[in-house]
């Protein structure tokens, strides 16, 4: 079992436990929990495969559990299913001393933890990541949120978990394309760290749990010096800006990962264009998006892309802050004009 400490967001820090089987990590989960009532939160498609067997584990550990499952899908980010999660937590009595667990993928950990933030001011709850997306990045750094108005996370709190469970035993029940998703992000801590994280994975298509150790070491980093995201954690938004344009202008056909990508892409020649980034690293960029199997034309979103941008949430008036890397592992946030980046958008 590997151990990633986070001493951010909570008095003491949380640890990230991340291990090849989901009984290796229940120990530790079941005294994290010893004598409060649990109340999972998980989404459909991950209720069907592996809800069963944790609800089985907190019984076998007397643990009292209530659940709420969301429809699996970005669309149920939404208000409407986090008063409904609200809602359960108080139908079944639940208290500040008791803990909610989201078990699932970035849109469980998201709206649960939100729900977790807002629920009694505040209860504790535990990340049970399932999807590779989500053990890389939103499980771990308190970001919590829903979506509104088909604004991505227009609504959210940074609130921290108090344990983070990782087993790779989830990944074998993920499509390629979920996979791929996640790989998506893991480009973005090549970005950041000038690390070989994906080597592996293009040669076996498998990805260990070191990798993934990596990952949440990397933004553990940004994360701990910058929890509320005012400064240097905005390097970790890195294909972010335009890749959330690009997610909301597919109406949510593209995944979350495999438009970070095509952000990544996107952005490098962006910041090439005005002089931010060195010609030629878009070159390299492509070609690890596409040695991964990750698709690089976003061309069809460009034009709607261009309307999301001047609703992002980095937005400061006429400008807004972009995270750029000069090579892999320089990466340096850069304030550029608005419009720079609308129109590169539309005739870039
Ligand atoms: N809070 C943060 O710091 C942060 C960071 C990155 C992304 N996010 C958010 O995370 C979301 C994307 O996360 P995601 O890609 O995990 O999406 P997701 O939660 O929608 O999961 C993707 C799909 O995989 C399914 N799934 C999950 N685990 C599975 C498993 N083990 N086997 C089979 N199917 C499984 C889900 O049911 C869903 O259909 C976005 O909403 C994004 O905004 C948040
Ligand atoms: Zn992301």
């Amino acid at each position: 079992m590997l151990s990633v400490e986070f001493f951010a967001g909570k008095p003491g820090g949380y640890r990230v436990l991340i291990g090849d089987r989901t009984d290796g990590l229940i120990p530790p989960l079941l005294s994290h929990i010893h004598g409060c009532k649990a109340f999972i939160v998980t989404d459909s498609t991950v209720e069907t495969l592996h809800f069963n067997k944790l609800r089985e584990y907190l019984s076998g550990g007397g643990i009292e559990t209530h659940s709420f499952i969301l429809p699996a899908g970005e669309q149920n980010k939404s208000i409407d299913q986090l008063k409904m999660i609200l809602e359960e937590l108080l139908k079944h009595s639940f208290d500040r001393d008791d803990i909610l667990i989201n078990l699932g993928g970035g849109v469980v950990s998201d709206i649960g933890g939100f729900a977790a933030s807002v629920y009694m001011r505040g209860i504790r709850y535990v990340n049970i990541p399932t999807s590779l997306l989500s053990m890389v990045d939103s499980s771990v750094g308190g970001k919590t949120g829903i979506d509104l108005c088909g604004v991505k996370n227009a609504v959210g709190a940074f609130f921290s978990p108090t344990l983070v469970i990782e087993s790779l035993e989830y990944l074998a029940t993920l499509s390629e394309s979920d996979i791929r998703c996640g790989v998506g992000e893991i480009i973005k801590y090549e970005m950041i760290s000038g690390l070989d994280l994906l080597g592996g994975y293009i040669g076996s298509g498998m990805i260990g749990k070191e990798v993934i150790a990596k990952c949440c070491s990397i933004k553990k980093e940004y994360v701990e010096a910058d929890l509320l995201d005012r400064g240097k954690r905005k390097i970790l938004n890195i294909g972010h800006t335009f890749g959330h344009a690009f997610e909301a202008a597919s109406g949510f056909a593209l995944s979350h990962g495999e438009a970070v990508a095509l952000g990544i892409i996107a952005e490098t020649r962006f910041g090439e264009s005005i002089g931010a980034v060195p010609e030629g690293l878009s070159d390299a960029v492509i070609k690890r998006v596409s040695d991964c199997g990750l698709v690089t034309d976003y061309s069809s979103y460009k034009e709607a892309a261009s309307v999301f941008i001047e609703h992002d949430k980095k937005r400061n008036g006429d400008l807004i802050a972009i995270p750029f890397c000069s090579s892999f592992g320089s990466p340096f946030i850069e304030q550029v004009r608005l419009l720079d980046a609308v129109s590169f958008l539309k005739n870039g």
